[in-house]
């Protein structure tokens, strides 16, 4: 029987990530529009734990920057001498009798029920272990069983032998143990391996010789447990994500006409009816009505689309909104501030900015209307543009309702 009441999560990112061979720590590298460290974290949020530590070094203005405002512990990892260096780092600051869930930085695609089942069996004599049997093991450490199929001890990639190097059981990098045992076992780790680190992993062999015993979670996702070390793998990752949000889009019923030609970097809420052609890119917060068509190779960023709207292919919005039967593009361009009215037409060619148009209003072709208030009812003929920059200040143009501008 567990005695632990409260977890902590510790999130180990202070790794440089070499092998993405870039200037921004790994775990800054986007992913679906967000960092990689984000889609750790809002898993990990899920958990709802009584503590979140982030271990960072590597980058660290990037990181902690970015981490400011959420609800974490911080801890500098001033050398990077490993993963097992990296969580003694954190010892201090996590709560003594919790459950602690160690989750690495660079896996970001886990689900939180897998996290769920694997924390539920912890206790003086248990330590959980997530660990996933794949066809190409290169590069993760393997997990290493006695003939009776006990834990022994996890091995890395590079201090291997060729026939543990067979073993295709692989470490993902995420355990769960007590708080007290963490406490003992964690100072005891040393440098002594090929690498000339402190591995996390040879938490494994020391609890097992304490006698505790490692329970294994077989991951049956296999995507879930992808860990991230260089670009191929990272767009593996937003492959996957792509993957998983035209499924929810799908289940919702919307209609994508391609599952495998949509990007969602973002959130995406939409109505009933609505039909999404392929090569459509949805970034920040998009809400969609019912009723609506977004055409061909649109990209929407912060937009807000009314019921009926159709988006005709080649268009790009971005922080904008379109009222009710609304109609945009082909090859339109609404930029920020603007706010279409109901039954708008915006035709080819065509750029917005910062401009309110009246209900009913049509500007069909190859115009500028920027920094402008239009009326309803009005037209505005092919090749209008609103001169608005003197050269110093910018002044609005105001044009009242039922204009015919020819
Ligand atoms: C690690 C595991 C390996 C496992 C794999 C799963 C170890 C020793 N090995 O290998 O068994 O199969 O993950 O993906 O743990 N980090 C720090 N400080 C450091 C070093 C790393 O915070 O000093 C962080 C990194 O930012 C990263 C995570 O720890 O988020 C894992 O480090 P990485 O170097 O990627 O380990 P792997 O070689 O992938
Ligand atoms: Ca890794």
């Amino acid at each position: 029987m567990s005695t632990a009441v409260i977890s902590n999560i510790v999130i180990l990112a202070a790794g440089k990530g070499t092998r993405m061979v870039s200037a921004q720590p790994k775990v800054m590298q986007k992913l679906a529009g967000q960092p990689m460290l984000a889609h750790v974290l809002q898993t990990a949020v899920l958990l709802q734990p009584a503590k979140i530590i982030v271990v960072y070094g590597y980058g660290a203005e990037q990181v902690s920057s970015f981490l400011v405002n959420q609800d974490v512990v911080l801890v500098h990892q001033k050398e990077l001498l490993g993963t097992g260096h990296a969580l003694l780092q954190a010892l201090p600051y996590i709560d003594h009798h919790a459950k602690v869930l160690i989750m690495y930085g660079d896996v970001p695609l886990l689900h939180p029920d897998t996290l769920k089942a694997l924390m539920h069996k912890v206790d003086r004599n248990n330590l959980s272990l997530l660990t996933q049997q794949i066809v190409n093991p290169l590069g993760y450490g393997r997990v290493v069983r006695d003939r009776y199929g006990a834990v022994k001890r996890i091995v890395e990639e590079k201090d291997a032998t060729e026939s543990e190097k067979k073993i295709d059981e692989i470490n993902t990098g995420v355990m769960c143990i007590l708080a007290e045992q963490l406490g003992d076992l964690l100072p005891k780790i040393n440098n002594l391996n090929a690498q000339k680190e402190y591995y996390l992993t040879d938490l494994i062999d020391l609890a097992a010789r304490e006698g505790i015993l490692i329970n294994t979670f077989i991951s049956t996702d296999m995507d879930e447990t992808l860990g991230i070390n260089n670009r191929t793998h990272l767009a593996m990752a937003e492959k996957i994500l792509r993957k998983r949000a035209a499924e929810r889009l799908l289940n919702q019923g919307v209609c994508v006409v391609d599952p495998d030609r949509i990007d969602v970097r973002g959130q995406l809420d939409c109505g009933t009816d609505v039909e999404i052609d392929i090569g459509c890119i949805f970034e920040g917060n998009v809400k969609i009505g019912d009723n609506v068509k977004v055409g061909a190779y649109s990209i929407l960023r912060d937009v807000i689309l009314g019921n009926n709207v159709q988006i005709l292919p080649y268009t790009l919005m971005e922080s904008a909104i379109a009222g009710n039967d609304s109609r945009i593009g082909p090859y339109a361009r609404i930029r920020p501030g603007t706010q279409l009215g109901s039954g708008v037409h915006v035709g080819d060619f065509v750029e917005i900015k910062n401009a309110i148009i009246g209900n009913e209003s049509k500007i069909n072709h190859m115009s500028y209307v920027g920094d402008s208030e239009v009326g309803e009812r009005v037209n505005i003929g092919a090749g209008t543009i609103t001169c608005n920059f003197d050269g110093e200040n910018k002044h609005r143009t105001i044009i009242g309702d039922n204009v015919f501008i020819g």
